[in-house]
């Protein structure tokens, strides 16, 4: 594996690695690599003929109160774990090299932006699509790799992709969960013992959500409310919002039909933790 960090190097072995007839796949990510981000890596590595990684704690998605400084980071585990994988090019550019000083151009995908995470976290897809626009122009992908666990960020990356006519083919992969279902995150090594057991009622509720729904269930508010009632029994969480809402727009459902997305953002103490299913129905 060739680790790279600056951009015109990463893109001279690109253009290598494409003179030879090769399709690139590309996962990005802020590292902290865990069995989520290598399902994406392994099936890159599987469809495509070369894998780039990008690992870049992107400072443009976190909030002036986020935890940009304190996010977990350990390069070194990380590259060890990627060139076990059979990656062939890890991209890991320094702050200064994605964003110069009088940077100033950023990428919105309006109203999708502003919807479920978007809500609390203004700014942060501004942020995301602005370094995922940047990474697809310096990897130049055939195929690019992303996770359900970040239900909103998919959509609105596929998307822009769209809006923007950008040749990059978008592969969203299910979501990897611990044994208890809990999602995996960078951000669960944040939790205590006391507030991992918590976490586990965010998969709970959506568990139950999919069998009042498997039952017949057509009213999005009673399902919301029983999520609801789910994670408020567990005293250490506190709701960011519980929603239903449609895969095209993210607006919230008045029916349960065709194919919903439940998405929920959960504070676990001071760790705000994120979660959803995707519920297909065929009359
Ligand atoms: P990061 O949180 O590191 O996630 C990188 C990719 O791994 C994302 O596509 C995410 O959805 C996926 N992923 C994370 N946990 C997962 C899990 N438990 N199961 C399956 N996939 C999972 O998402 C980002 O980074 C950033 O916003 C980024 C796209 C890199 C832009 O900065």
């Amino acid at each position: 594996m060739k680790i790279f960090t600056t951009i015109e190097d990463v893109r001279e072995e690109i253009k290598q690695l494409k003179s030879g007839g090769q399709s690139i796949g590309f996962v990005p990510t802020m590292g902290f690599l865990h069995e989520g981000h290598l399902s994406l890596i392994r099936e890159s590595v599987r469809k495509t003929q070369a894998t780039a990684v990008s690992i870049f704690v992107n400072p443009t998605q976190f909030g002036p109160q986020e935890d940009f400084k304190e996010y977990p980071r350990d390069l070194e585990h990380d590259s060890g774990l990627l060139e076990k994988e059979g990656v062939d090019v890890l991209f890991v550019p320094a702050q200064e090299e994605m964003y110069p000083e009088d940077f100033r151009t950023y990428v919105e995908v309006h109203s999708l932006q502003d919807k479920l995470c978007g809500r609390s976290r203004p700014g942060h897809f501004r942020g995301v699509c602005t370094v995922v626009m940047k990474l697809f122009h310096i990897i130049a992908p055939d195929t690019a790799y992303f996770g359900q666990k970040d239900a909103q960020q998919a959509i609105i990356i596929k998307r822009m992709v769209r809006d923007l006519d950008l040749n990059i083919d978008i592969e969203v992969l299910p979501i990897v969960r611990e044994e208890d279902g809990l999602a995996l995150s960078s951000r669960n090594s944040y939790l205590n013992k006391e507030e991992r057991k918590a976490a586990g009622c965010l998969f709970k509720s959506l568990q139950r959500a999919e069998r009042m729904i498997g039952e017949g269930e057509k009213d999005p508010h009673r399902i919301i409310q029983e999520i609801k009632r789910i994670i408020q029994s567990e005293p250490l969480a506190r709701i960011d919002y519980a929603e239903i809402v449609d895969l095209d727009y993210l607006d919230p459902l008045d029916k349960i039909e065709g194919d919903i997305l439940i998405a929920l953002a959960v504070f676990i103490g001071k760790v705000r933790l994120i979660d959803n299913t995707i519920v297909s129905l065929t009359e």
